[in-house]
């Protein structure tokens, strides 16, 4: 397990630390307070281009090989980040073609981080040099033990940029997907508006203009932003893998907030590493379900630096954030909790960010694990410290467990970005709140929960969940089709369907390729405003003694051999299917069609539970969080109180907690932002 912070040490040299005769010796202290806080590694470089090359060509690894020997005495190991996502202002000046462009044609000059166009061959060539240059000096250093690629992909809304260059590569780009200009303008349906053209070059960036650019361009603009970040991550990937080959590559994440497809990214990694907003949102579920997104996207072929499966929380918050209008401390036990979450859900790294509150710059009011003052008795410190101490004691048991879920729940960027283009049916529907509606269902329960593509081997799971997969390509419909086929439970959704891969709707009814499947077809949709209701009435298998609503969206739905499970009350379509079910090959497709509150979700999950036999992983209260990671018979489980106030859980079997080193049995009350780490009680223990 490993345990550390993101440590910036140029930023505690003189004059904000140490003396004018030993500028760096303020470095001392700071190994030592990390030694006797646990922390085992630190990840640091990531912003440093423009000290490690101040002037071009003058390279200086000096001072970070000093910092990682130093390190290195400590025992502390090293994760260094490829700096390209601050280049120097020198080379901005030197090459101000470099720089973004907004949809505007305004440019976005230097002077901070991620000021440059990834399309740039001028950036390519100068980061590929930056990155053999920072690998040749310090890949061999006993202490490295990975590289993080760059530092927060497409942040500060960096996905996508209109230069010249980026013309050049979207003309490239599109002539490869399509082959004629022909094929283009059918497939993206150009003829709206009579937009066709007759050469490459004459295909529209989707730059400011009167009104929507077609949405099949804009769509594709998207797919070709995230295609040429992912081109960027390789070219670094591939430098790194040649130079240093026994050292993974990873890069820190955010939960699917940016542009880019993360999937593509996680699989041109050898780990994923995400950073965390958690303490500053305290919605355990929405920090849940981030978390389970982030672990799925990649299940196979992860090397992290310990050689097991897994992800790293490579910037999990120690205290609050600076960017909220009032930026609250974050209360005692909370950073605890949350770091106990992150691991409950499969990190196998956590490392905070940051190691002290930085003197100078943007970030000094952000919290860390030091104040400015670099008091050991800080609070947070103190806190940190205590996690320390019990990962050491935890870190054995749970080495080589991870997360096994058996339902899953499917997401695609190319959907997202599809349900993202202006004009929806609806714009108060927003599939991250539909699936948090599922995702919220399933974690009351304590239900693990994986993410998936659609196009991925679904056979695994007893339950897989598809919100709203508006677009459908259609190799997708053919494989959830072999997973029902072959005996899964698929539960969809309203707002399936309504484009194929090239945003055309399609001419064989709703939902795309799927009618046969669900024994259905939508022949049509009302969204509702906020405030409007319809109701639901349900019949057959699921009953529900609660009145749930329908709202957002009302599917009309035309059964052709699918069981009714539940219809509308209200309006013309009144005693319409709003719910169905259908038994095709040896699977069940169960269709919903509409969106409701919270409690139908509860009651649908206890219903499916039963339909699946998914099992309880502990009776515990709802206000309880709990999830198991599992290896062979070892099963480790993580109980989060995440309430302010104990809650009395009753076990009926002895436990034994990993942390406090007792027996549990009978009645416990769990403090307010507890944490039990248990396995089953074995007498021979004691
Ligand atoms: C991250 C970024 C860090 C820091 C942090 C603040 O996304 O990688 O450099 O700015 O946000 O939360």
């Amino acid at each position: 397990m490993h345990f550390g912070v993101d440590y910036y040490p140029e930023h505690w040299v003189y004059p904000y630390a140490g003396t004018a005769e030993k500028p760096e010796s303020g470095w001392e202290r700071d190994a030592e307070l990390m030694v006797a806080a646990g922390v085992n590694v630190v990840r640091m470089g990531e912003f440093t281009w423009g000290l490690c090359e101040p002037e071009e060509g003058k390279y200086d690894f000096g001072w970070l090989k000093r910092a990682m020997d130093l390190m290195g005495k400590a025992g502390i190991k090293v994760v260094l980040g490829t700096p390209t996502a601050a280049p120097p202002i020198w080379l901005a000046k030197k090459h101000p073609e470099i720089l973004p462009v907004d949809h505007c044609g305004r440019v976005f000059h230097e002077g901070t981080r991620r000021a440059t166009c990834l399309n740039s061959n001028v950036y390519w060539d100068y980061s590929q040099r930056i990155v053999r240059a920072m690998a040749g000096a310090l890949g061999q250093h006993p202490q490295l033990i990975a590289w993080q690629i760059d530092n927060g992909l497409g942040a500060h809304q960096s996905e996508s940029s209109f230069n010249d260059e980026t013309r050049r590569d979207w003309h490239s780009w599109l002539q490869a997907k399509y082959e004629t200009i022909q094929r283009f303008n059918d497939l993206a349906g150009t003829r709206q508006w009579g937009q066709v053209v007759t050469q490459w070059d004459h295909i529209p960036m989707p730059r400011r203009a009167p009104t929507l650019h077609n949405p099949a361009l804009a769509l594709d603009w998207m797919r070709f932003s995230s295609d040429t970040i992912l081109a960027f991550v390789k070219m670094q990937a591939d430098v790194l893998h040649e130079l240093t080959p026994d050292r993974p590559v990873t890069a820190n994440l955010r939960a699917l907030y940016r542009h880019f497809d993360h999937f593509d990214v996680a699989e041109a990694l050898d780990f994923v590493a995400v950073d965390s907003n958690a303490t500053i949102k305290s919605r355990s579920s929405e920090m849940a379900c981030e978390l389970d997104m982030l672990r799925s996207l990649k299940k196979t072929s992860i090397r992290t630096p310990e050689g097991d499966s897994g992800f790293w929380v490579i910037e999990q918050k120690a205290g609050q954030v600076n960017w909220q209008d009032v930026n609250s401390l974050v209360r005692p036990q909370v950073v605890r909790l949350f770091t106990y979450q992150v691991i409950s859900r499969g990190a196998t790294g956590v490392l905070y960010f940051c190691w002290r509150q930085p003197r100078i710059g943007t970030e000094k009011f952000y919290g860390a694990v030091l104040p400015h003052n670099g008091r050991a008795n800080s609070r947070t410190y103190q806190e940190i410290s205590q996690l320390g101490e019990e990962l050491k004691m935890l870190a054995p048991a749970i080495k080589d467990t991870k997360v096994v879920a058996d339902v899953c729940i499917l997401y695609s960027h190319d959907n997202d970005w599809a349900m993202k283009q202006p004009m929806q049916p609806n714009k108060f529907f927003h599939l991250r709140d539909h699936v948090q509606l599922y995702y919220n269902g399933l974690h009351h329960r304590n239900i693990q929960i994986d993410f998936a593509r659609p196009t991925e081997d679904l056979s695994k799971y007893k339950l897989v969940i598809a919100p709203s997969l508006h677009l459908i390509a259609a190799g997708e419909a053919d494989r959830l089709k072999l997973y029902v086929q072959n005996g899964g439970t698929l539960v969809s959704t309203c707002n399936t369907g309504l484009v194929d891969e090239h945003h055309m709707a399609p001419d064989n009814g709703y939902p795309h390729n799927l009618t046969d499947l669900f024994g259905m077809e939508v022949l049509e949709f009302d969204p509702l405003p906020p405030g409007e209701e319809n109701n639901l009435s349900f019949k057959g298998a699921f009953t529900t003694s609660h009145l749930h609503h329908a709202k957002v969206w009302c599917d009309i739905i035309e059964p052709s051999g699918c069981q009714v499970l539940a219809t509308f009350t209200k309006d013309f379509y009144a005693g319409r299917p709003a719910m169905t079910m259908n038994n095709f090959g040896l699977g069940k497709a169960i269709y919903i069609g509409t969106v409701s509150d919270q409690p139908f979700y509860d009651d649908l999950v206890v219903w499916l539970r039963q339909l699946c036999n998914l099992q309880l992983l502990l009776k515990v209260p709802d206000t309880v969080e709990v999830t198991m990671r599992q290896k062979g018979d070892t099963r480790i489980y993580f109980l989060l109180n995440h309430q302010n106030s104990p809650v009395r859980i009753s076990f009926y079997k002895p436990m034994h907690d990993f942390l406090s080193g007792d027996a549990l049995a009978g009645n416990y009350d769990l403090p307010p932002h507890g944490v039990l780490v248990l396995d089953e009680h074995s007498p021979a223990r004691v």
